[in-house]
This record gives structure tokens, sequence and C-alpha cells, in this order.
């Protein structure tokens, strides 16, 4: 097949990329630099050179590409300041819903059959089982702080699944961790965890959902090249609190224990958004990607992975 990664020099593009290729797939790599060609280019896709916010740029390498499947990777994530969440992810969340539009028109341009589209498994409603399903709601009621983050998110999984021309996949990933993310030695999160300035807020009893970078580009590929219309969380075997996996990463990272804080002093400092991903978010069940997409993640559990990544 033919495929088009928007993102394709990302944490998960260059997981993806060369995956795709060496199963044999004609991949087009799409970079808004001049200078990321060769690095597209050397992952094993022709590049396309556009701006995932200027749809006639996105028209344009998506019609000269004629894709079977379009796969967006698009984010602009950087360092966050969980107490200007929205603010921070302004630029994520415009690629998650002007670039999404772009795609969505540009792919039902040249008749994609498949597209698929990366989201997150932190937004369900915070109430209820500690693990949810991809039946399970959405939070009505998230952070304020991240309500346009919310909303993106929200955007973006029902504008593909309304696609009703093409096969619309919404995966949630875990948190990536593993080479190239932010929770390998060296990136944002991890550098955090070893100053101490990633605190236990409260009981630290939120549940996250992990998942290896290279066990994300499995699913992804499964996704494209066999995927049904739906949303799936791709995510490892162990949703685990904060209070089980903050610790066990810093003691990987070879740092000190977090700081342990109450829920007020977690506010001041991470605002109510750091507050509920530490205290309240739910994790996510694999179930229907392993039964529906044959998908498996090498790195069942964050406890061994964390260590071997
Ligand atoms: N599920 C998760 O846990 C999750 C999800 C996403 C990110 N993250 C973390 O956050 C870290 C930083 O993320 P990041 O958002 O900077 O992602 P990233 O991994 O650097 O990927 C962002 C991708 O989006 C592309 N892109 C962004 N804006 C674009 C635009 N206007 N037009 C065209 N392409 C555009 C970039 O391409 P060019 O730069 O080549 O133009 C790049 O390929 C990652 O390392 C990862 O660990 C985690």
């Amino acid at each position: 097949m033919r495929v088009f990664v928007a993102g394709a020099t990302g944490a998960i593009g260059k997981q993806l990329v060369p995956r795709l290729a060496a199963a044999g797939h004609e991949v087009h790599g799409m970079t808004r630099s001049e200078s990321k060609q060769a690095m597209v280019h050397k992952l094993g896709a022709v590049p396309a050179v556009a701006d995932a916010l200027d749809p006639d740029q996105v028209a344009e390498a998506v019609g000269r590409a004629r894709p079977d499947v379009i796969v967006h990777q698009l984010t602009a994530i950087g360092s966050l300041d969980p107490r200007h969440f929205d603010r921070d992810f302004a630029l994520t969340n415009r690629l998650r819903t002007e670039g999404t539009n772009h795609l969505l028109s540009a792919g039902q341009a040249v008749g994609v059959q498949r597209f698929v589209a990366q989201s997150y498994f932190a937004s369900f409603a915070r109430t209820g089982a500690a693990v949810k399903s991809e039946e399970d709601p959405f939070d009505p009621s998230p952070a304020r702080e991240m309500r346009e983050t919310a909303a993106a998110i929200r955007h973006l999984e029902e504008a593909v699944l309304d696609a009703r021309w093409t096969e619309g996949i919404v995966l949630r990933y875990g948190s990536f961790y593993g080479p190239g993310t932010s929770i390998a030695p060296g990136g944002e999160q991890s550098e955090a965890i070893r100053k101490r300035k990633f605190p236990l807020v409260g009981d630290g009893g939120g549940v996250w959902s992990f998942i290896h970078i290279a066990d994300a580009a499995e699913a992804t590929m499964a996704a494209v090249e066999h995927g049904n219309r739906g949303v799936y969380n791709v995510v490892d075997d162990d949703p685990a609190p904060v209070a089980e996996w903050l610790p066990a990463l810093a003691q990987t990272l070879g740092a000190k224990k977090p700081v342990r804080v109450p829920r007020f002093v977690g506010r001041l400092f991470a605002g109510e958004a750091g507050v509920v991903m530490m205290t309240e978010l739910r994790g996510a069940s694999n179930a229907k990607a392993k039964r529906e997409l044959g998908w498996s993640p090498a790195h069942p559990s964050w406890r061994q992975g964390f260590a071997a990544a």
C-alpha cells in the first residue's frame, strides 16, 4: 500500500516509517522542514514538505502521494507546565483540530481506504472503575486548565470516526516511553523526575497506562494493514497508580525518591490539571486492540519496560 505518514520525524514516526517500509509499503513522510527531508528519506520514506496547518500545502502533498492510507501523528508537545496546560498544548490542539480537518479533506479528495489517527488514553471520566474500555465515556468535566485540550482530542476522535467514506481509526496510545520519547534518558519527563521536580501528589492514586514506543508502532502497523473503523486503546497490560510507577521510574533513572506533597500543595505548583493527573486519572484496557488488531505488546508491563528502555 501507499501510506502517508504525517509526523514522520517524531518519536512514533521514527519507529513507524521504517517498519512500514520494511513490510514493503511505499511510505510518504511529511515534515514542515526542508532540512528534515534527508532524515525522512533515511527512515525509508519519500519526503513530503508541508505545514499541517496550511490546507493547500496538505492537499498538494497528499494529492502528490495519492496514498491508500493516511496516518496522523502530528503533535507539538514540547515542555509542559500543567498550570498552563491549554496554553502549552495550543499548537497541538490546532494540529488535532485544524490539522485533522485538513488531512481528512485531502484524504477524501484522493479516496483513502483508511485514516489512522493518534489520540491519548487520558480522557476517561474520573469515576467508577480504575481501568476503562473504549466504550466508557469521556470526562464530562475536565480540569479547567485542560478543557481546550480535551475538546481538541474529542474533535479529532469524532471527525475521524464520522468520516464514513473511509475506515476511520483512532489509536488512544498510553504514555510513550522508550527511544526518542519524553520518558527516555535525557527526556523532558525523565529529567524532571531526576531533578525531583515531579512530586507524588496526594495518594498518587491516578492510574496511568504506558506503552513502549516500539509497541505503539507495531499496533499502528496492524491498524494500517487491517484495522476496522473504531477506537482502540494501545496501552500495555499493566495500568498502575502514580504511587507505584513514579517511584519505580525514579529508581530506574537512578534518581532519589520523588517528593511527596499533599493535594493543596500540588495544586499550587501543578494546578488542578496536575492534581487530576496525579490522583484521579483512569487507565485503559488493551483487550480490544489485542482481540481485533491481533497485536500484543512485546513490553507487556512498564515494570520491566522502563528498565529495558
Ligand atoms: N502518547 C504519548 O505519550 C505522547 C504522544 C505524543 C508525544 N509524546 C511525547 O512528547 C514528546 C514531544 O512530542 P512532540 O509533540 O514534539 O512530538 P514529536 O515526537 O517531535 O513529533 C511531532 C511530529 O509532528 C510534526 N509536526 C508538528 N507540527 C507540524 C506542522 N505544523 N506541520 C507538519 N508537521 C508537523 C513534526 O514534524 P517536523 O518537526 O518534521 O515538521 C513531527 O514529525 C515526544 O518525544 C513524546 O515522548 C507523548
